[in-house]
């Protein structure tokens, strides 16, 4: 069975326990429809309220939304505010600087704690490096880091002066960097000598270089900042490369927040679309402030006492939104990670939770379906050898969530007795848009279940117009919200033709998923990507970025992406490929997919590996010469072929096709 056909017949309902309820920020149904009533009645003055309870002005906005623009749409304007004064300062001032705001384990397990104060005066001092090296408001700023303190540190420091960060995950390559070097046209790099992870010392400054020897000329690039991670052998360039403590130990403490408009870039971060060039997707600072604190507050029912933990990593939205701000701005206790669940053992993760006393926790489904796996071939790692009672709520992000995954979260990891948020939401939203709210919402495993209060999510036809309750479209926003995507950097057509087309009227903001609403209850489930997107891992790979790096390797003609499904990582990458010599067969095929999935890792990044390669003598084409996907995706799943196949000029492709190369 599939697994959106498990989640449709779906009917184990899971209402919240009266105890949650009552301590729960936003408690209750009522109190959930009371707050979508008021979006629904005024709904410029609904956010305009939150904006004001939630988020410290600087200067007060005198407009709610500006849609005269549309759909460039603004938000609180007139505003001024400072996003990491609202994260450190805020607190400081209140007298909660003693309060710790990172616990921070190290790939080996070392721990260190980091208060509000502290984190105050570390990002004051490296925001002023920043400025001594010649950055200022408005400049764009490549953060390329592990998972560090100083990761947050960097990010926050971007905010506090106005520069506009971009994070590039650090398992991306050089020329995933070139990319976005020059797209941004950043003028420095905030990186580390190595990362360590799994044990293991991974170097991260040569891509960097060779990311600068790739763009010689043609890039902004005046200074590199070289967080001493591991000091592992590492070469610095005369008058580019700076240590980050050299630069920032004699710095000042003290550093005045750069005031900036609510419409202020915040930050760029590229994400996969259908075509060959990531988006660098533009994030405003007050409405994405806005949103961060306010899912913090409601989904995740932070309070002064709990202990956060989202494990995703600072080069995805998650890790910006969940990691960087909206735990900060809320005043949290937050863990931040710097290894891998499986390191040195699959009990990382549950050892972590009893050490720290994690009460709120949030991850991958990908990242449970392997350690179930790890669980049921061990014991010892297993949830049920340690102490997770001080859970209280967990959270799933990235991936639609298999009921059987959530029904092995929900007992083995929170005990039955913690709410399971499964956020939906993307690089473009900011923060979730259809959640549960622990306090409010009976949940059903594998369902998102309802829109955030304010958030109008609707599913459409091809034109535009609503579909029944229980018949599958395209997920779509029908207002906008504040943490929505400002832009595409550099290509406001684009932004236009991806999320507001045509077809659809011009005015849905169309996310690039179907969804489908239980016809009782109107719970969304996802079915995942209609574009051409997988989502491997809870990652979003284009499979025309993976088709560009495959044919500019010399060996390749031809070659075409598709996802099929994967028990581990959701979807895993297809590749069928023509050569450009003849069709190899055994040791010689087998040796030709290693070196093309290689390529692959060092054109784009590991994770983008395609996990199988089939070679033909062709692909299979419509007269007019269109590669026929569907096919494609049949051929990746093993399944006999039952479409139609007359309008193929070259049906016996098929059978070379159907042979694994791997
Ligand atoms: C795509 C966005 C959201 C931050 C991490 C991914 C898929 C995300 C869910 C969920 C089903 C989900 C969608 C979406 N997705 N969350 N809870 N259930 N699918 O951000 O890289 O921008 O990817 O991830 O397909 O469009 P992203």
């Amino acid at each position: 069975m599939s697994q959106i056909e498990s989640v449709l017949q779906e009917n184990r309902v899971f209402a919240p326990s009266e105890a949650f309820v009552k301590q729960a920020t936003v408690s209750g149904m009522e109190a959930y429809q009371a707050l979508c009533a008021e979006a629904d009645r005024d709904y410029a003055g609904y956010w305009a309220r939150l904006a004001k309870e939630h988020v410290v002005w600087k200067e007060p906005f005198t407009q709610s939304l500006d849609e005269s623009e549309a759909p460039f749409y603004k938000w609180f304007t007139g505003g001024k505010l400072n996003v990491s004064y609202n994260c450190l300062d805020k607190h400081v001032e209140a007298g909660n600087g003693d309060k710790v705001a990172i616990i921070f384990e190290a790939d080996g397990g070392e721990v260190t704690k980091v208060t509000y104060k502290d984190l105050l005066s570390r990002v004051a001092k490296f925001a002023n490096a920043l400025k001594a090296q010649g950055i200022k408001k408005g400049d764009r700023v490549i953060i390329y880091l592990p998972m560090s303190i100083e990761g947050v540190v960097a990010m926050q420091a971007c905010a506090r002066i106005g520069a506009t960060h971009s994070v590039v995950f650090g398992g991306f390559s050089a020329k995933s960097l070139e990319e976005r070097i020059l797209d941004a046209g950043a003028v420095a790099i905030i990186t580390a000598d190595e990362q360590a992870r799994g044990g293991k010392h991974i170097p991260l400054k040569p891509a960097v270089d060779e990311a600068l020897d790739l763009v010689a000329g043609k890039s902004a690039i005046k200074s590199v900042i070289v967080y001493k991670r591991t000091g592992g052998a590492c070469a610095m360039k005369a008058g580019r490369d700076v240590w980050w403590h050299d630069i920032t130990d004699s710095q000042s403490e003290v550093c005045e927040p750069e005031w900036v408009d609510a419409e202020h870039p915040l930050f760029l971060l590229y994400t996969s679309g259908s075509t060959g060039k990531p988006k660098g997707v533009q994030h405003s600072t007050g409405g994405y402030l806005l949103h961060a604190v306010l899912t913090t507050k409601w989904t995740f029912d932070v309070k002064p006492n709990d202990v956060f933990w989202c494990t995703a990593d600072i080069g995805w939205v998650t890790g910006h939104t969940y990691i960087t701000y909206g735990p900060l701005a809320c005043g949290a206790t937050e863990i931040v990670f710097e290894g891998v669940p499986t390191y040195p053992d699959a009990g990382r993760f549950w050892k972590m939770i009893q050490e720290h006393k994690v009460s709120i926790f949030y991850t991958a489904p990908t990242a449970i379906r392997s350690l179930i796996k790890a669980a049921e071939a061990n014991p010892a790692v297993a949830p049920k050898s340690y102490d997770l009672s001080s859970l209280r709520l967990l959270g799933s992000v990235g991936e639609p969530i298999n009921p059987e995954a959530w029904m092995w979260y929900y007992e083995n990891v929170g005990g039955g007795r913690c709410p399971i948020v499964d956020t939906f939401w993307q690089t473009e939203t900011g923060g979730h848009m259809i959640t549960p709210l622990p306090g409010v919402t009976p949940l059903v495993p594998g369902s998102c279940t309802l829109p955030f209060p304010g958030i109008q999510a609707a599913i459409v036809d091809e034109t535009g117009a609503d579909v029944e309750w229980g018949k599958g479209g395209f997920l779509v926003v029908k207002k906008p919200w504040p943490s929505m995507i400002r832009t595409i950097w550099g290509d406001p057509e684009r932004f236009k033709k991806s999320y507001f087309p045509e077809d659809l009227g011009g005015t849905l903001y169309l996310a690039g998923d179907g969804a489908v609403r239980d016809a009782k209850n109107g719970y969304f489930t996802i079915m995942g990507r209609i574009d051409d997107v997988l989502n491997v891992s809870g990652h979003r790979m284009g499979t025309m970025e993976i088709e560009s790096a495959l044919v500019s390797n010399p060996l390749v003609a031809e070659a075409a992406v598709v996802g099929r499904p994967d028990d581990l990582t959701g979807e895993a990458i297809c590749a069928f490929v023509v050569l450009k010599g003849a069709r190899p067969n055994g040791d010689a095929a087998k040796a030709v997919i290693k070196e093309l999935q290689d390529w692959v890792g060092k054109e784009i990044g590991p994770i983008a590996k395609p996990k199988d390669i089939r070679f033909g003598e062709n692909l299979p084409k419509t007269r007019s010469g269109k590669i026929m996907r569907r096919l494609l995706r049949s051929l990746a799943k093993g399944e006999e072929i039952t479409q139609d196949v007359s309008t193929l000029e070259n049906p016996a492709i098929l059978d070379q096709l159907k042979q694994a190369g791997s």
